[in-house]
């Protein structure tokens, strides 16, 4: 298979971007047709061609769950549906990470991880990483009058981000992105996939050697001295966790930011009710994942023969656990494709459930809540550039808009 010479243009292409432009009409039909689990692999529903290298399930059956029901009970439950599966996928490049563990190794790897990422570590992460690096992006371009909010704004700061509470050199962050790119590229280009992942590792042990030496305030130092049961993690261990924060951290923040600022941009009384109203944010950020979540689907394999919603799974088979239909489900949502700030407030599973709910989920939305208040402060009159053509968000697996171009009158 050709893989495209960029790294980003290749793992945009292999998630269905630019091949699906709105996946929830046919998710809708295949909900509803299936009772809310459709039979099959989502790929093949939607013409996205399928890797050739992946590994498939033991059985030879794939399920996709698309309900909001359907999610919830196979996310719930960690013992019939095993992320172990992962193993032979992202776990070729990250290494034994929290995401592929099954309890109780999870739970005691997850507990060392998450003093780092509660709201009371927010706080620190708000005030000494995430607003300077916010406002320094907007400084390169509030002088200009217009952006393209994607290409200068939301897809560099969340890795910067992640960078920066890690502690590693500014310097570092261009070759940084392109290996956690090409790292989750591993389906289409298993290669560059394996020597990214070796890259990392490298570049990785360099620092933790310093940190182990000379611990500061990161993310490194912490992970370096956090004790398991009376044992220090081991290198290999550290290394896969540092792996899964790139992707996981930025891939998704990025997107998730774009596609709200979409919603608001194409919506312009809905962006004035928000710019007007600053207490309307926590609500227009998680309308936003439930819109348009960032990451529609994850996966999990089962251990023995189940039902749900009257699907019966067999044993050893791979079930797409679909959030993004989940969140779109009309039995719990009305007017479900709508992006509605106003709609009434009910959990979403845009970071799934469960035990494997995402780690990064207070940092995300403080990311986001600081990134659209200093471009509502900073940014007067900020609009969609009338001229920009067919703006649109895309993708099957993992959803954005290209580009978000904008206008706005010069800033203060
Ligand atoms: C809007 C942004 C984000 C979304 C929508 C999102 C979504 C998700 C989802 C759906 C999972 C579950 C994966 C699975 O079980 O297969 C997950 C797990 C995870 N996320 Fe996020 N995520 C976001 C941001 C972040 C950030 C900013 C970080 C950290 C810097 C992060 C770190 C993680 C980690 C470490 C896991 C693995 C948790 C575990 O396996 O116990 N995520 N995320």
């Amino acid at each position: 298979m050709t893989v495209a010479a960029d790294p980003f243009e290749a793992f945009d292409h292999s998630t269905g971007s630019g091949i699906v432009r709105d996946p929830y009409p046919r998710l809708a039909e295949l909900r509803a047709a299936s009772g809310g689990v459709h039979e099959g692999h989502l790929d093949d529903a939607f013409g996205v061609p399928r890797s050739p290298e992946a590994e498939g399930p033991k059985s030879g059956h794939y399920f996709s769950a698309l309900s909001y029901e359907a999610v919830t009970q196979v996310l719930l439950d960690g013992e019939t549906f095993s992320s172990s599966g992962y193993g032979k996928s992202m776990g070729l490049v990250m290494g034994h990470s929290i995401l592929e563990m099954d309890e109780p190794e999870h739970r005691r790897y997850r507990d060392l991880l998450q003093p780092a990422f509660t709201l009371k570590a927010m706080e620190r992460w708000e005030r000494e990483v995430v607003t300077p690096i916010v406002h320094r992006r907007i400084d390169a371009f509030a002088e200009a009058g217009r952006a393209d909010l994607v290409r200068d704004f939301t897809f560099p700061f969340p890795l910067e981000v992640i960078s920066s509470m890690l502690g590693l050199p500014d310097e570092d962050l261009p070759a940084f992105h392109r290996m956690a790119v090409e790292l989750i590229s591993i389906a289409i280009d298993i290669e560059r996939g394996l020597n990214a992942s070796q890259s990392l590792r490298d570049y990785f042990a360099g620092i933790l050697t310093e940190r182990r030496s000379a611990p500061r305030d990161d993310l490194i130092s912490l992970l370096a001295q956090a004790d398991l049961d009376g044992e220090r993690l081991t290198d290999e261990d550290i290394f896969a966790f540092l792996r899964l924060l790139l992707p996981a951290g930025a891939e998704t923040t990025y997107r998730s930011s774009s596609n709200l600022l979409f919603g608001l941009l194409t919506d312009p009384a809905q962006l004035d009710a928000l710019r007007s109203d600053r207490s309307l944010m926590r609500r227009a950020i998680e309308e936003g994942l439930r819109w348009e979540a960032p990451l529609t689907g994850i996966s999990r394999w089962t251990t023995r023969d189940v039902e749900v919603c009257g699907t019966s799974i067999p044993a050893e088979s791979m079930v797409q656990v679909c959030v993004g239909a989940g969140n779109h489900d009309p039995a719990r949502w009305e007017d479900p494709e709508r992006f509605h700030l106003h709609r009434e407030v009910k959990p979403h599973i845009a970071f799934a459930t469960g035990p494997h709910t995402c780690l990064g989920l207070h940092l995300a939305r403080m990311e986001t809540v600081v990134a659209l208040n200093a471009l509502f402060d900073r940014l007067p009159n900020l609009r969609l550039d009338p001229a920009a053509e067919d703006v649109h968000i895309t993708g099957l697996t993992f959803r954005a808009p290209r580009e978000l171009p904008v206008l706005f009158d010069r800033a203060c």
